[in-house]
């Protein structure tokens, strides 16, 4: 082996090849896999106001005491209607400059609550003022910092109709003949925190039905003929169910919903582990949302259309299934139920 005293050449070999392990695996290939992560439909981008308002945040080290991450488990619950996706940081694909990248403000450490829902939980601006210039005026206990240096008190004589005059009780501001004026550093970093609010995941009721297609006209007047086992319309019930999430070109959403062109599962020969997806749900991968159960929303015979088009559309090519097969998984399904 190696003398890495006598030997430099050999240290300093080992140390780089260390150093671009470690960057390649911790940095390069998850930045890489981040490339492409989209935002939920609903989410709204950070306005001018709010993304300096996230500079603030940052720069004053929030971030030390808060997270912004709602996890899968029980005890996170209360901070969200659901755990946190790749997608709800998007945000942090805009760049802060040249030089500096936006840092996803997950936060490790949590001395104060999460704030990933705070927009709801907490919306009024007064109250989050009061807050920052000192969170004892509000909260009794407690032990946040306060934040004097985002206020100015002003001469009572000086304030203006743009001045946004904080509510500060005496016994935490009592300098005679001056108010206590939020800066527009404080206003932005309150505007962020009402921003912080946690993105709805597409519910399939909630997406507005394609006009039927023409050929589903065609279809009943039997100038094509019956179609096959006499099936639904597979395009357009996915097109009801299934597209919000998975996208009508069935590339689904990176960071929220996995594609299911070309997805191994879609085009498994056999089919059972689909067809338990949509008749169970479907929550595997960390990376992606909750996929909900269709169980009671779509009968045998809509399933199989489904899956008769997501297994010929974007490129897919796997053999048709019959209803038969859905049924018997179902059965299986309800037998293993306790
Ligand atoms: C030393 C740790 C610490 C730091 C740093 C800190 N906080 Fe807090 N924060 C807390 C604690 C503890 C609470 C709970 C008590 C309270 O409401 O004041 C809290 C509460 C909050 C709440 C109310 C949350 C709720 O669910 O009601 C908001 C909003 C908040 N902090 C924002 C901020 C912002 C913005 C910053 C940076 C300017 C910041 N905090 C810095 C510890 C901290
Ligand atoms: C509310 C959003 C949503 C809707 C609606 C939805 N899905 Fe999903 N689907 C998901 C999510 C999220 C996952 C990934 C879950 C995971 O891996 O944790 C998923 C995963 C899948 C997978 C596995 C794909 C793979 O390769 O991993 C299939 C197949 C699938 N869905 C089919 C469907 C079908 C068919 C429908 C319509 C009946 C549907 N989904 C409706 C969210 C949705």
């Amino acid at each position: 082996m190696f003398n890495f005293h006598k030997d430099h050449r050999a240290l300093v070999r080992t140390a780089i090849l260390g150093f671009v392990l470690l960057s390649t695996g911790i940095a390069i290939i998850p930045a890489s896999q981040m490339q492409d992560v989209q935002p939920l439909p609903d989410q709204k981008p950070l306005s001018a106001a709010e993304r300096r308002g996230l500079e603030t945040y940052i720069s004053e080290g929030c971030v030390a005491c808060h997270t912004q991450q709602v996890r899968g488990i029980e005890m996170d619950k209360m901070w969200g209607d659901r755990p946190s996706i790749p997608s709800d940081y998007f945000y942090s694909k805009q760049r802060m400059g040249i030089l500096r990248q936006s840092p996803s403000l997950l936060g490790s450490e949590r001395t104060g609550p999460d704030l990933t829902n705070i927009g709801k939980r907490q919306p009024g601006i007064d109250w989050h003022l009061i807050h920052l210039y000192n969170p004892r005026a509000v909260v009794g206990a407690s032990v946040m910092p306060s934040y004097p240096w985002l206020f100015e008190a002003k001469d009572e004589t000086l304030i203006s109709e743009d001045d946004v005059v904080v509510a500060v009780g005496k016994e935490h501001f009592n300098q005679v003949g001056k108010k206590v004026v939020a800066t527009e550093k404080a206003l932005d970093l309150v505007a962020y925190l009402q921003s912080l609010q946690q993105a709805e995941m597409p519910s399939a009721s909630s997406f507005i039905p394609m006009k039927k297609k023409e050929d589903d006209a065609k279809k009943s007047t039997g100038s094509e003929g019956p179609p096959i086992d006499d099936l639904p319309d597979g395009e357009n019930l996915y097109m009801n169910t299934c597209a919000a999430c998975h996208q009508a070109t069935g590339k689904g959403l990176p960071g929220a919903f996995p594609p299911l062109a070309g997805s191994s599962i879609v085009n498994d020969e056999d089919p059972e582990t689909l067809i338990r997806i949509i008749l169970q749900g479907y929550d595997a991968r960390p990376d992606y949302g909750l996929m909900p159960s269709f169980a009671a929303q779509l009968n045998d015979k809509e399933i199989t259309a489904i899956i008769n088009h997501e297994r010929s559309s974007w490129g897919n090519n796997a053999k048709p299934i019959s209803v038969e097969e859905v049924t018997a998984i179902r059965e299986l399904v309800m037998s293993e139920q306790p």
